[in-house]
């Protein structure tokens, strides 16, 4: 693999600046941000004056944690803009997310909003190697999704040429790869899996095509998957984080120099993690919930927005911002068997280890007399697809499963093509538990 370290000088100056000149900036900033949505935002007024807190009381960073915080049911009960701090004239774009149930949450974005993101998604593709001149394939979805439409305007503002494919049709998305020979490519992990299997299908060489850099993100993802794309691609695959409720795709980007975690652009977003249960802020190398703040957003400013992501924060490395790890599930993923906590990435971790078996799954959750049970539907390579290898492989998972993370499981190994393929997100978990 090409080593795409960027030189330091085409990096914001902010990136590598010291520590103590990003917490100022972000104090300054944190400032008028909290005083922004407390003065043009209802529902944060009434929460602060509820709460007995005032922007004034704001005087060191810390002092963020006496301020009530933001869940994703806020957006739904002011759907669909009324926790925007602007008058909608203001707003020149709008995301929404679809949610699995009820309404949908809406995002808004000023001009200066817009800005801000194609800026931070321009530095995020700098962080994974991509610079000017270089042309990336966008198989992000386009529309109410923030990840085809945040991508694409990074990707310009990066001065980089710009192929708007969005998701699905994955037949021509190899056609336009092997014909146009971008330098990167940015799309979830998962249908990065079903680009694979089509360059393999049609007898392409995926280590010959033009990629370099993958930038992969809105799902989680584990380093086994990484090795894995990184092998068949002969490229290397970063990780892009972010959620539409903060601002969508480059709220944190992983360095190409050091693939050690995302770096969070600490000056437009103030993270803290906290204690789920107990809301506690937790210092810097402890795991829990991941909570963010912006700092500059106009349109949807958000005070201590409670992400449901599980992380912990990092020193800097290659930047002096800090990182996050690599997201390992969401606490709303996290299924409990038996007195155990499991998340579908230990499944993925163990899928990736097992000879003979295709990268692809999906877990499902079922009632077992009055426990939940779990079964793991996977699909046999190939070349493996015969029922002794079959069999060899379903044993040799369900050993592994049982010995590293601590579960029993029935595993269900398919033929090739079995378990359902991700246009975008996958759907990892199947949840049938009152179905029984
Ligand atoms: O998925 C934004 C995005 C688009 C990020 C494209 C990266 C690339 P939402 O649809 O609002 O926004 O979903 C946000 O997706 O809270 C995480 O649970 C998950 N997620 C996003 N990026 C990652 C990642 C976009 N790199 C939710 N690793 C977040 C793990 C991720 N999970």
């Amino acid at each position: 693999m090409k080593d795409l370290t960027p030189n330091r000088q085409d990096l914001d100056p902010i990136e590598i600046a010291s520590i103590d000149e990003i917490r100022s900036l972000q104090l300054e900033r944190l400032k008028w941000s909290v005083r922004h949505a407390y003065d043009n935002v209802p529902m944060y007024k009434a929460r602060f004056d509820e709460a007995g807190v005032h922007p004034d009381d704001l005087q060191s960073l810390s002092d963020l944690a006496k301020f009530p915080f933001t869940y994703k049911n806020d957006l739904r009960d002011h759907y669909p803009f009324g926790l925007f701090a602007v008058p909608r004239e203001q707003i020149i774009r709008l995301h929404a997310s679809s949610g699995t149930t009820g309404k949908p949450t809406v995002v808004g974005y000023t001009k200066t909003d817009i800005d801000n993101w194609a800026d931070l998604v321009a530095r995020s593709l700098r962080a994974s190697g991509l610079r000017r001149g270089d042309m990336i394939h966008n198989a992000y979805g386009y529309g109410l999704f923030t990840g085809g439409l945040g991508a694409h305007y990074g990707i310009e503002r990066l001065g980089a040429t710009v192929v708007p494919m969005s998701g699905g049709q994955t037949e021509k998305q190899v056609g336009l790869i092997t014909d146009f020979k971008p330098d990167g490519i940015m799309v979830t992990p998962s249908y990065m899996l079903n680009i694979l299997e089509q360059y393999r299908k049609v007898g392409l060489d995926p280590r010959q095509s033009s990629l370099s850099v993958g930038v992969f993100g809105a799902e989680p993802w584990t380093d086994a998957m990484r090795k894995e794309v990184e092998q068949a691609f002969d490229m290397h695959a970063v990780d892009i984080y972010g959620l539409s409720e903060i601002m969508g795709p480059g709220v944190a980007n992983e360095c190409v120099e050091t693939k050690d975690g995302p770096v969070i652009w600490e000056d437009h977003f103030l993270p803290e993690i906290i204690d789920p249960v107990t809301g506690e802020v937790l210092p810097d190398g402890e795991m829990g919930e991941l909570v963010f703040t912006t700092l500059t957003k106009e349109g949807l400013p958000m005070i201590r927005y409670r992400t449901r992501d599980l992380t912990r924060l990092l020193p800097g490395t290659a930047r002096s911002m800090r990182r996050m790890e690599k997201i390992t599930g969401r606490s709303d993923d996290m299924m409990i068997l038996r007195g155990v906590n499991v998340f579908p990435s230990q499944i993925e971790e163990q899928v990736m280890a097992t000879g003979g078996i295709a990268p692809h799954y999906q877990i499902e959750l079922y009632k077992s007399g009055r426990m939940d049970a779990m079964r793991v539907f996977v699909e046999a390579m190939p070349d493996a697809a015969d029922e002794l290898s079959k069999t060899a492989a379903a044993r040799m998972l369900t050993k592994r499963i049982k010995d590293i993370v601590g579960v029993s499981t029935e595993i269900i190994v398919g033929n090739p093509g079995d378990v359902e393929r991700s246009q975008g997100k996958a759907k990892r978990v199947v949840d049938n538990r009152d179905k029984e």
